[in-house]
């Protein structure tokens, strides 16, 4: 195993909450990874590598749509590729590499991606390393966050957190899940790596928090998610439960019909080789 993305490693690598919470983030995020699938061509047949799978749900919804094709996980995190290896039939393969710079066992016709980009170190040679594992005419379709203002979905029960705990500051570029939220970085990133035809789409929907829950597990949910947990979790003061109070006072307000949804907006970013 190589330094780079040493920090990313070690912090996907004790991601319990994406193991333990899977199914409700797959009823969380599924559609926004369907439309990053249906903004590819027909894909039937196709060799296809799902990078950053984490569990992989996409992976697996690839494979139901490439029939014969072969469809490769690669992730980083150890912890997250058992779970994904658990969960399917061993008709897909998972392969725990960095995206960045390790082989790809390619070549692929497609690569994509749910949330999976956001975290490279250089994430021009991330895209480079994933386009020198492609095909001739390859495409590539992903997802990824736009900026925060516009997901109030992630930023009312943090900044409600973030009243009681102090999260450490982040730069713009840093990898996180709002690294890519400026487009024009995105299609520089893309077409500094060789990529072309690159097109970015807004993709908005409300997003429903938890799969499905009410304030409370909502509150919990966001939570364990929540870059406040590892503050938390590190400090011999802070405890967990005022957090996870002021995080619920602040959806109270978005609960109608025992359920809580609040907007999001990602991007949609698709290109050829
Ligand atoms: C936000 S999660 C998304 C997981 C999954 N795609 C989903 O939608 O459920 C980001 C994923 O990217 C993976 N990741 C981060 N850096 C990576 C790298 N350099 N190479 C491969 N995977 C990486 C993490 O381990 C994590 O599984």
């Amino acid at each position: 195993m190589n330094s780079i993305n040493e920090a990313q490693r070690e912090y996907w690598r004790t991601r319990w909450a994406w193991v333990e919470r899977q199914e409700q983030m797959d009823l969380q995020l599924g559609v926004f990874g369907i439309a990053a699938m249906d903004a590819l061509p027909e894909i039937s047949q196709m060799d296809v590598l799902d990078v950053g799978c984490g569990c992989g749900h996409t992976t697996l919804q690839l494979k139901d749509r490439v029939g014969d094709g072969r469809v490769v996980g690669v992730d980083i995190s150890e912890k997250l590729l058992d779970a994904a290896r658990r969960r399917s039939q061993g008709d897909v393969e998972f392969l725990e590499a960095d995206a960045q710079v390790d082989p790809l066992r390619g070549p692929y016709d497609i690569v994509f991606s749910r949330f999976g980009v956001m975290f490279f170190e250089d994430p021009v040679a991330a895209f480079h390393n994933l386009r020198a594992s492609t095909s001739a005419g390859a495409k590539l379709s992903f997802v990824c966050w736009q900026g925060p203002e516009k997901n109030p979905w992630i930023t009312v029960p943090n900044r409600a957190a973030m009243t009681l705990v102090e999260l450490p500051s982040r730069s713009a570029d840093a990898p996180d899940p709002f690294s890519f939220a400026d487009p024009d970085r995105v299609a520089d990133v893309l077409h500094q790596a060789g990529w072309t035809n690159v097109d970015i789409e807004s993709f908005t929907t409300e997003v429903t928090l938890g799969g499905g829950v009410d304030s409370r597990l909502a509150a919990l949910h966001a939570y364990e998610f929540s870059p406040v947990k590892a503050v938390v979790d590190s400090s011999s003061s802070l405890l967990h439960e005022p957090v996870v109070d002021v995080m619920h006072a602040a959806l109270k307000p978005h609960e109608e019909n025992g359920i809580v949804k609040l907007a999001g907006a990602a991007w949609i970013v698709t290109a050829s080789t």
